[in-house]
């Protein structure tokens, strides 16, 4: 939304949420979210065409257009649990809507739901329309977190589902023009809206499925004498593959691609096609593999016991640039050397310490971890190194330093193979990476 008031300065942005604190923060200097680029935007936008307030009910009313972002996190209770997405909140949303507008509106789903959700949203709108007219468009998102402000910027495309009436339309058009003031118009698709709602399922489940096809060769490497960097340069030259999203890692995190495979799975077993559900649901239980392999392997490394040895955590968020922890593999594998009792030092650029602790599930008098300020402090008398996230700082560190104030043998396991192995060798380090024998 940012974005829209940025680029559109005649149109007025108004971001209503009814947590107080949030907007609060959004109307603060440090705002709720940390991404590059995204506080010069908000702080150039805000108070002219972008507003941030917990005034639902006003906001609807004058609003031409209402986008939905709100959470649709996986079920925990009851049918489909573990697997079917939470739409409570989509459901209070739009009867929010139905209660409050007073004229027309086209409602854009923003959140990831499950195909023929805005199906229910439309059936709830219309049923209770009094004369109104809701257009329901679906609109997802593809930005990744850490490159938000790029990927909106230059977005690959824009992809706008709505009725095939005359109606859903105009209303498409009505978006397909806010768009099309800053991105290329060939880059806007225009389809029905449960080709839309599907491919935002299909993309993530696409690249997820992609870093578990070279995190499985990645197991097959380590047990050869193949490198997985290398496999993956050689193959993604072959332009029908492309080089993007072949980079083997502790495994994949965020919020967005367990959840999305999770939904379309169940979404799958909903439609009687149990073979495609299993399909996709190996692509998660490859990722679950991955995460404990690497522990597995740390553990027979360091001669098949971690407990009461110092382990150092580099990164804790689920990739760079960004505090989000959600799903990231960093939780899986602390847990795992906990439960190993292993003494574990945490260091992360941006990830605050009490969301470690409500990850991990522990209390802040935990003596089995440790915060640190920085890499050094992390690493004074560890017996080994765990790179779990991919900050560049962990590229331009002193390793001869840390070498020297590390317990010895000094190990090394870097999770997302951003390191030079020989050089680390070189110092003395014990040093293995993903994927290479
Ligand atoms: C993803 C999609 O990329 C985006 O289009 C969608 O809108 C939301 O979900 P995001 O979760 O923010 O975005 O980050 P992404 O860059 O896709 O990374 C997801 C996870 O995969 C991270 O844990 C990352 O470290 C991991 N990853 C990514 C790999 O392990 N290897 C890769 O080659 C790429």
């Amino acid at each position: 939304m940012a974005m829209i008031a940025h680029k559109c300065r005649d149109h007025t942005v108004t971001v209503v949420d009814i947590n107080q604190a949030r907007i609060d923060a959004w109307n603060s200097d440090t705002l709720p979210v940390y991404e590059p680029g995204l506080d010069e935007i908000v702080q150039a936008a805000r108070g002219t065409n972008l507003f941030f307030s917990t005034d639902v009910d006003t906001a609807i009313k004058e609003a031409e257009m209402i986008f939905l972002s709100v959470n649709t996190p996986t079920k925990t209770y009851g049918v489909g649990a573990g697997r079917a997405a939470d739409l409570r909140y989509i459901e209070k949303c739009a009867r929010k809507i139905a209660e409050v507008a007073e004229d027309d509106k086209i409602v854009v789903e923003k959140s990831t739901l499950p195909v023929r959700t805005a199906e229910s949203v439309k059936r709830i709108l219309e049923s209770n329309s009094n004369g109104r007219s809701f257009q329901i468009l679906s609109n997802p998102e593809f930005l990744a977190e850490g490159t938000a402000m790029a990927d909106l910027e230059a977005p690959d495309r824009v992809l706008i589902g709505g009725d095939q009436t005359p109606e859903g339309k105009a209303a498409i058009q009505k978006l397909v023009d806010v768009y099309a003031t800053w991105v290329p118009r060939e880059r806007v698709i225009t389809t029905n809206l449960w080709s839309s709602e599907l491919s935002k399922l299909t993309a993530n489940a696409f690249l997820a499925q992609r870093i578990s096809s070279i995190n499985a060769i990645s197991a097959l490497c380590e047990a050869t004498e193949a490198n997985v960097d290398e496999v993956a340069h050689a193959i993604g030259t072959d332009s029908r593959i492309g080089p993007k999203f072949l980079k083997s890692s502790v495994g994949f995190g965020g919020s967005c691609f367990q959840k999305d495979i999770l939904n379309l799975v169940y979404l799958c077993e909903h439609f009687g096609l149990p073979e495609v559900a299993a399909y996709w649901n190996s692509v998660i239980e490859m990722n679950d593999y991955q995460k404990h392999r690497f522990c597995r392997r740390v553990i027979s490394t360091m001669f098949n016991t971690v407990a009461d040895k110092k382990i150092a955590i580099l990164g804790f968020a689920f990739k760079k640039d960004t505090n989000d922890t959600r799903e990231s593999a960093a939780i899986y594998i602390c847990k795992d050397l906990l439960e190993e009792q292993a003494n574990i030092a945490i260091y992360d650029p941006k990830v605050e310490v009490a969301q470690i602790q409500r990850d991990l599930g522990i209390d802040a008098d935990n003596e089995y971890v440790t915060y640190c300020k920085d890499a050094l402090e992390a690493t004074k008398g560890a017996h080994a190194i765990l790179i779990l996230t991919e900050w560049d700082e962990f590229k331009a560190l002193d390793y001869q330093k840390i070498y020297e104030q590390m317990q010895l043998p000094a190990f090394l396991f870097d999770g997302r193979n951003i390191l030079d192995l020989e050089a680390l060798r070189a110092i003395g380090y014990e040093a293995s990476g993903i994927g290479k024998g």
